[in-house]
């Protein structure tokens, strides 16, 4: 009956002056009880704002909170820098040695950031556009010679391999970009054993000492001025 107050309803008579107080109470107590099966299978209301947070996660969170500080107590060594510095090393970095300085990892960079654009990664360069690095005598020869061409750039034609270029090498030195002895001295020697070339490296004393004996010149080299000063080998 319950189930269907409706069926219920159609063999009862309509609520009426000649019924008995009973029979009234009977069926107001009926329509209570559907009025309140239709209101229990309603959804609450969706409110606006936060809903309180579940007690057993409020204990999560304070146990944890505790266990951290008791952890931090701990382990925290009070905060001392020799113990949390990442670089830190017995004896308070006295027998730190510096890193070795890397003339060929120095240079692998330089020759990607400043070089590999014309010459190409591989140093292979671009026929009649840009001379190659890779088996040029430029690069594995004079070393007098390669570090002028650092220092001051190259201008006209050339001949590299049996290929003719005609273009502008820009300089290194005091006439360019600025670049110092250990600059120069890492991108020489890295290009002298890079991309298949075997060629003994070139120290930044060598480097120091053209840069002095070309101190007057201001101007990029042609490959004639070069080759009278050092002949191909
Ligand atoms: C803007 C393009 C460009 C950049 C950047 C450049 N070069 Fe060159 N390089 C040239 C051109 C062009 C020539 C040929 C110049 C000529 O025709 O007289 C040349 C010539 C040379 C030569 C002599 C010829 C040969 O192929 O051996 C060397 C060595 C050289 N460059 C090394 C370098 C190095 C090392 C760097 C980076 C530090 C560098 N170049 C950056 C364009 C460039």
């Amino acid at each position: 009956m319950a189930d269907n107050p409706h069926h219920s309803d159609k063999h009862r008579p309509a609520p009426s002056d000649h019924l008995s107080e009973i029979d009234r109470a009977a069926y107001g107590d009926d329509s209570i009880h559907r009025i309140h099966q239709q209101l229990g299978r309603e959804k609450e209301e969706p409110t606006e704002g936060f809903s309180q947070i579940p007690i057993v996660l409020l204990f999560l969170f304070g146990a944890l909170v505790f266990w951290g500080g008791i952890y931090i107590a701990n382990h925290s060594a009070e905060f001392r820098y020799d113990i949390y510095d990442p670089d830190w090393k017995p004896g308070f970095g006295g027998d730190q040695t510096a890193a070795a300085w890397d003339p060929i990892k120095k240079g692998d960079r330089l020759f990607k950031n400043n070089c590999a654009a014309c010459h190409q990664a591989e140093g292979q360069g671009v026929p009649g556009v840009f001379p190659p690095l890779a088996g040029s005598p430029y690069v594995v020869g004079s070393e007098d010679r390669l570090v002028k061409i650092l220092l001051r750039g190259l201008s006209g034609p050339i001949d590299v391999l049996g290929t003719e270029y005609n273009g502008n090498m820009p300089s290194y030195g005091e006439n360019g970009l600025g670049w110092d002895d250990r600059d120069i001295h890492a991108i020489t020697t890295y290009v002298r054993q890079a991309f298949g070339n075997e060629a003994p490296p070139i120290t930044e004393e060598t480097v120091a000492r053209v840069r002095g004996e070309i101190a007057s010149k201001s101007t990029a080299w042609s490959a004639d001025e070069l080759l009278s000063a050092h002949p191909l080998e």
